[in-house]
């Protein structure tokens, strides 16, 4: 028995050198130690064995086993290693030259938040930027929202469990986190933070509880802009909006402003605007963003005095913006990372 032990290990690495594929390996790792295997069928016959030999036996077999555990198992490694040259194709030439170098851009959205920023700047704004995760406080109450306000309800915005604390984001009193539904967060900030006269663009992510379909997104971006100082009239609000449409679209682009309602701003607008000549654009008006003139209980939430300062505020979407520049008629386009979209705005 011995000797028909040698013979299966002599025979096993005959067989295993010549094993290249993995079925091949797998049918012959059954004939030798599957349940009808040459190794099986010896391990079975321990019983016949005298008793007195059966110790040294047992210990051959496991020897045997080992050996042969450890040639599958090299053979094994063998094919696998094929495998993946295979479907990597040949061994990499260091001397061939590198394939045309791919590179990157900056993404269309980046491309219009940036854009606004630099208009803004040279009017003498300054960035700032606020936390994506926020508190009712800066999201609602200081901005004159009553916990009343349509705005607040669960079905607008992303609220975070009642618990839940943030040590690096600082609330008000002791009110509840959620995610910034909008960009005027920023405002009220920038206004606990420095005393007047302020002038902020605020560009970042927000998010609120929509179903995406082609113009909503349920994360979006939005750019604020605050301005207060003495004395600022709806004039100066609308000569900084013209100024900056005009700056975007070109010298023959004009906005309009309607009435409108936001709690924060008082008299308050929506801006459509026109591009004149814009032929992507089109030549309808065009519903744009919100604004207004800042509502003296903002500034009574932050500790300015509403009878020496005023300012106007506005707010923006920069996907929208984005959309209509380049004549994106799908919101997803801008999320979805297609190489074949991004690479149109390189
Ligand atoms: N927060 C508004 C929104 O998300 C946009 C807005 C309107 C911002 C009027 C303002 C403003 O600062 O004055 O739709």
């Amino acid at each position: 028995m011995q000797q028909t032990l040698k013979a299966i290990v002599e025979e096993a690495k005959n067989a295993v050198s010549e094993l290249a594929m993995r079925a091949d390996f797998e049918a012959y790792k059954a004939r030798l130690m599957g349940p009808k295997g040459s190794f099986t069928q010896i391990r079975k016959q321990i019983g016949r064995v005298p008793k007195e030999d059966r110790p040294a036996f047992g210990k051959s077999l496991n020897e045997v086993k080992t050996q042969l555990e450890t040639l599958l198992a090299v053979a094994l490694g063998k094919i696998e290693r094929a495998e993946i040259a295979s479907r990597l194709g040949p061994a990499l030439d260091p001397t061939l030259p590198s394939p045309e170098a791919e590179p990157g851009s900056l993404h269309p959205l980046t491309q219009v938040r940036e854009e606004l920023c630099e208009i803004f700047r040279q009017i003498g704004f300054v960035v700032a930027e606020g936390p994506e995760v926020e508190t009712e406080f800066f999201c609602f109450d200081a901005l004159n929202t009553p916990a009343d306000h349509p705005a607040r309800d669960l079905q607008d915005t992303y609220y975070l469990p009642e618990d839940l604390r943030f040590s690096n984001i600082p609330q008000y009193r002791e009110e509840r986190y959620l995610l910034r539904s909008h960009t005027s967060t920023v405002q009220i900030r920038a206004m606990l933070d420095q005393p007047p006269p302020l002038r902020i663009i605020s560009p970042g992510r927000c998010f609120r509880r929509d179903t995406p379909d082609a113009t909503h997104s349920a994360n979006f971006h939005q750019i604020e802009g605050l301005y207060v100082d003495k004395n600022v009239t709806v004039k100066d609000l609308k000569a900084t909006l013209d100024y900056c449409f005009k700056s975007l679209l070109g010298k023959k682009a004009h906005t309009r402003f309607r009435p409108h309602f936001f709690p924060y701003t008082e008299p308050s607008f929506e801006v459509d605007f026109h591009s004149g000549h814009l032929a992507k654009v089109g030549t309808e008006w065009t519903e744009i963003m919100g604004c207004g003139m800042v509502d003296p209980s903002v500034f009574e939430a932050v500790g300015y005095d509403p009878e020496v300062w005023s300012g106007y505020a506005f707010g923006m979407g920069i996907e929208r913006i984005a959309m209509i520049l380049y004549g994106v008629d799908d919101i997803r386009y801008f999320y979805q990372n297609d190489l074949r979209f991004l690479h149109q705005f390189d």
